[in-house]
């Protein structure tokens, strides 16, 4: 797909006019189609004697850049569905002197401009293929637009790389080969470290080992670091849970709670490809990616639900249900983020629990913290990227929902063992191992990650939700300090 910036009109494309209700207001064309009274959403689609095709979306009242950005998702819809190749974009907005509605526009085309068909015939690719090769938009300051459209490019570019890798199955992703797509990252100007098996136990990184103990394929943790502040700034560490499978292991998942586990690395993806991003427009900050990856399989070296292990930490956990294993991973990732490196900021991510997807479906993430200012400023990110969060409660260690994951026979056990509340209890789980760092957030994002109907610019499957948030929470908060 070819966007071009323009004055005039192509004569070769569909024209698409996006109108706002006050423009509607003003000059009411019976050129738009009778009934088209300029509503948010609305289209309308006019053939006159021997005149082209026109389209009209309608903006409403909107103001939101992120619901030009849902109609930038419509326009792209209507053009598949319609097999159009090639149009011109107008915005007859009577708010538009700088060109940030058409923008905004044009994200949403290109967010919905994805399809992961690398594993289709060249016959499938062509039957599904989107058809739109060029559009042409009318801007009026066209240096200025252009510019912003490239930098936000180099945005879209990471947000597909995350889907990509969440879209791979399990058979090629693995910590294997993760790491190694990790490791080629080195290009972009990153630090890569790779800890493999030995080095884990050298740091007594039980917690991950354990979990990756069923499989054939080892575990590894990885960590990416983008040095582009000043020398002796802490950074903003982001750790990620990189699970490239999840059967539960011996607590194995029903068949219909298994299929989508290969996106259970969904986390790690969005932590690599925000610090690439940062890496690729040099973001002026210090930044550290750490992840976890580990394949959790039943087998004669699986862990048992009943087993206990001593974590990185020194603290022992009861495992009590081994799919309840990413909450462990993290144990240890959290601790070496916070006794490695002294974050300005630490966020971790992870499709962590079905009950987050129960309580907020997959339109929005919940975020846990021990900081308020922390949550404020990822709210603020999040309404302008639109990638949404809700704060859900924590409380401080020894409160009613920490005391639920206290074990009989260690420090802490995997599971409260109640029903209730599965979420929290995983996020006071997660707290139990961040060494009192003051400034935390954990984000679930089990319910936002991927997708089963239509959310964050998908149709299907992985959606790269968190590295436009993360992107902008980092870039309004951290840089040029
Ligand atoms: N990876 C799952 C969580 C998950 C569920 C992610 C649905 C995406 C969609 C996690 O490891 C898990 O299995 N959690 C258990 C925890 C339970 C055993 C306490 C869950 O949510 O059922
Ligand atoms: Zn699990
Ligand atoms: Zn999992």
């Amino acid at each position: 797909m070819k966007i071009r910036f323009n004055q005039k009109l192509d004569k070769n494309s569909i024209i698409i006019h996006v109108i706002d209700k006050k423009y509607f207001g003003k000059q009411k064309n019976p050129l738009w189609g009778e009934s088209f009274e300029g509503k948010y959403g609305e289209i309308s689609t006019i053939t006159r004697d021997n005149d082209d095709l026109k389209i009209f979306f309608g903006l409403g009242d909107c103001t939101e850049p992120t619901e030009f950005e849902q109609i930038g998702w419509k326009i792209s819809d209507y053009v598949k569905g319609n097999k159009i190749k090639n149009i011109t974009l107008i915005c007859n907005g009577s708010e538009e002197p700088d060109g940030d509605i058409i923008l905004s526009i044009i994200n949403g085309i290109e967010l919905s401009n994805y399809i992961f068909d690398k594993y289709f015939s060249e016959e499938k690719k062509n039957q599904i293929k989107f058809e739109l090769e060029n559009i042409n938009v009318i801007v009026k300051n066209k240096s200025a637009v252009e510019q912003e459209y490239n930098d936000f490019l180099l945005i879209k570019e990471n947000i597909f790389f995350c889907r990509d890798i969440v879209n791979e199955p399990a058979n090629i992703i693995t910590p294997e080969s993760y790491a190694k797509i990790c490791k080629n990252l080195e290009k972009t100007g990153l630090e890569i470290e790779i800890f493999e098996e030995k080095d884990l136990e050298k740091l007594g990184a039980n917690a991950i080992l354990a979990v990756g103990q069923g499989s054939n394929i080892k575990p590894k943790m990885v960590v990416l670091k983008w040095n582009g502040g000043r020398k002796l700034e802490n950074p903003v560490v982001l750790v990620g849970k990189g699970l490239t499978f999840d059967s539960g292991g011996l607590s194995l998942k029903p068949e219909n709670a298994m299929y989508d586990m290969k996106c259970d690395m969904a986390g790690s993806a969005v932590v690599v490809s925000t610090i690439k991003l940062l890496a690729e427009r040099k973001a002026n900050v210090n930044a550290v990616g750490i992840i976890g990856l580990a394949e959790n399989m039943p087998s004669g070296n699986a862990i048992r639900p009943g087993d206990v292990i001593k974590s990185m930490s020194g603290k022992t956990i009861e495992i009590l249900n081994t799919d309840a294993e990413g909450r462990v991973v993290l144990a240890d990732l959290l601790h070496y983020a916070t006794t490695k490196f002294k974050p300005e900021v630490l966020i971790d991510l992870a499709t962590l629990t079905g009950a987050i997807c129960v309580a907020l479906g997959e339109y929005k993430a919940g975020i846990f913290a021990n900081n308020d200012k922390i949550v404020e400023e990822l709210t603020k990110s999040s309404k302008k990227t639109g990638e949404e969060v809700w704060r859900m409660p924590l409380g401080e260690i020894g409160c009613k929902y920490d005391k639920m994951m206290n074990s009989d026979v260690a420090d802490v056990k995997n599971i409260s063992g109640s029903r209730n509340a599965g979420s929290i209890t995983a996020a006071q789980f997660l707290q139990r191992f961040i060494n009192g760092h003051k400034k935390w957030a954990h984000m679930d994002i089990a319910g936002t990650a991927f997708t089963t109907t239509k959310a964050f610019f998908v149709d299907k499957y992985a959606t790269g939700y968190g590295v436009r948030l993360l992107n902008d929470f980092i870039k309004e908060n951290y840089e040029n300090k």
